[in-house]
């Protein structure tokens, strides 16, 4: 793409004259049909399952819809997209395609053949323990950090509400208390440690890793080691920690940490949930795979809602993105969002090294519904910032309680949106400005019939090519994350006490008797 045509293209779409979504809607009979569709799949043993998602409460139009297909073609999308599916080196600045769709069946041949294999040797594993093999395993500690952690922590979270085969503790923060809080709910003797790291050499993961052993140790396990599993691309690295090559678990380089929750890293999701499951939740990442390849422009599901994310970040200024997930098992997806969208689109300059001609990744947060609507909403009703909202919530309820319940989340998820967009004015006289909503804030719905283990995997897929479409119209690359190194370069200084720091930094050192 010539910056000259991109400047061209964005421009166009800057100078689009701005419609009230009241305007908009009363427009065009067919908004609705149009801005929503239904992404249906079918899994072996699990059925149909679908999400229905609707855009027409944002501000995209036909005329906007067709400006931001020309960016789609002018920004190479249908290559990139191709790249990304056929191992070609997408991730230019680590010198590596992005291959974690193959972990779920959707890659070149050979990748996918080394995914399967990796995948039967994890099954292997899982299914050995819940036969006994290790003896009795009640307890798994999964120590890992960022994408070796965000990933299982929401997977095990969202799938064992009602059934959990192991129980699973993740444990990220090198704060010594998470570790002992893990340790206060683990009986040792039966106890299993799972290493997740990537590179495995993480100061985090490497530092909790020790303290667990060191742990099985003090309470009467007499072969720490032998309860270690590594989850790791860097499978040397774990031998030389001491871990037998029987219980490491390895997966390719080129599966990035945040896109890691297919590979090996799931192993603490397989363990809790059993492999019939597990392999169900790749099955509906996969079926997300086949929508996102073969379907063009705004029938793209995540290129949709891509031209939504830029036209609200780039267009309409907007600093924030956020989710609200109408179901406790998505607890901690903005969690997980917060770290592929951030991480991997938080950047200033393409995959050519230029500076990007407009703002990057917005900042993603959220929370819960309806706690959320008693806590954070206000903001977003009546405040001065502009927030596109996302809505997730299932029409099948997670819980068994008096259907009342479910009926009134599903209720407020609705009455939500259609307030963001409609405002008023709830005082007697319709005057008072402490009582007026402006309204015409926009949202967007995910409507999924249920939260199973496939349909939590097709939302996880859906986020990850929505974070890679939106990464292509801006022309940067989402598969690296060098923006991380300085901090952990400078823990590194401080921890040696070498190198000149600033007074402030000195002082604090200082005052906490690091120096
Ligand atoms: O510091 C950032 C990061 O590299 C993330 O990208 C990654 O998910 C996390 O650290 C953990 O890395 P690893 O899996 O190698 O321990």
């Amino acid at each position: 793409m010539t910056s000259d045509t991109h400047a061209a293209i964005w421009a166009k779409l800057e100078n689009a004259k701005p419609q009230t979504l009241e305007q908009l809607f009363a427009q065009d009979d067919n908004r609705l049909a149009k801005l929503s569709q239904r992404i249906e799949f079918q899994i072996p043993d699990h059925g149909t399952n679908g999400m229905l998602l609707d855009w027409s409460k944002t501000h995209l139009d036909d005329a906007l819809l067709d400006t931001f297909e020309e960016l789609t073609d002018a920004a190479g999308f249908d290559a990139a997209r191709e790249a990304l599916f056929s191992g070609g080196i997408i991730n230019p600045t680590e010198g590596r395609p992005a291959t974690h769709g193959a972990m779920r069946g959707s890659g070149t041949e050979g990748d996918v053949e080394e995914g399967n294999a990796l995948l039967a040797r994890m099954g292997m594993l899982v299914n050995a323990i819940h036969d006994g093999a290790l003896g009795e395993v009640k307890h798994l500690i999964h120590i890992g950090i960022g994408g070796s952690a965000l990933g299982p922590d929401l997977a095990v979270d969202a799938l064992t509400r009602d059934l959990q085969l192991v129980d699973v503790h993740v444990v990220s923060n090198i704060d010594g208390l998470a570790l002992e809080q893990a340790f206060a709910g683990c009986d040792p003797a039966t106890t299993l440690i799972a290493v997740a790291s990537k590179t495995f050499t993480t100061t985090e993961t490497m530092t909790n890793a020790s303290s667990a052993l060191k742990w099985l140790s003090e309470n009467g396990v007499t072969d720490p080691s032998g309860r270690v599993i590594a989850l790791t691309a860097n499978p040397e690295k774990a031998v030389e920690w001491g871990v037998d090559e029987t219980r490491i678990l390895p997966f390719p380089e080129s599966v990035g940490g945040r896109y890691s929750l297919w590979s090996s890293i799931g192993f603490p999701v397989a363990l809790a949930v059993g492999m019939e499951d597990f392999t169900a939740m790749l099955a509906g990442a996969h079926a997300i795979d086949k929508h996102f390849r073969e379907s063009a422009g705004r029938a793209n599901g995540p290129l949709l809602a891509a031209y939504a994310d830029q036209y609200y970040s780039r267009i309409r200024g907007c600093q924030t993105r956020a989710v609200f997930a109408y179901d406790e098992r998505l607890a901690l997806l903005p969690d997980y969002l917060q770290q592929l969208e951030m991480e991997s689109n938080g950047k200033s300059v393409t995959a050519e090294g230029e500076p990007v001609n407009g703002e990057t990744a917005a900042i993603t947060w959220g929370g819960v519904g309806t706690d959320a609507q008693h806590a954070v909403f206000q903001l977003l009703h009546q405040g001065t910032r502009l927030v596109p909202v996302d809505f997730i919530a299932s029409i099948a309820p997670g819980d068994e309680l008096d259907p009342a319940h479910h009926k009134a989340l599903l209720t407020n998820c609705f009455a939500q949106g259609a307030a963001l967009m409609a405002g008023g004015n709830m005082s007697a006289d319709g005057k008072d400005p402490a009582r007026a909503f402006p309204g015409d804030r926009p949202s967007a719905t995910f409507l999924v019939d249920d939260l199973d283990a496939a349909m939590l995997g097709a939302l996880i897929a859906f986020h990850e090519h929505r974070t890679f479409a939106n990464a292509v119209l801006m022309g940067i690359n989402p598969f690296d994350q060098f923006g991380v190194e300085l901090g952990k370069k400078m823990a590194k200084d401080i921890d040696s006490g070498e190198g000149q720091f600033d007074p402030s930094t000195s002082a604090l050192m200082k005052a906490a008797g690091l120096v």
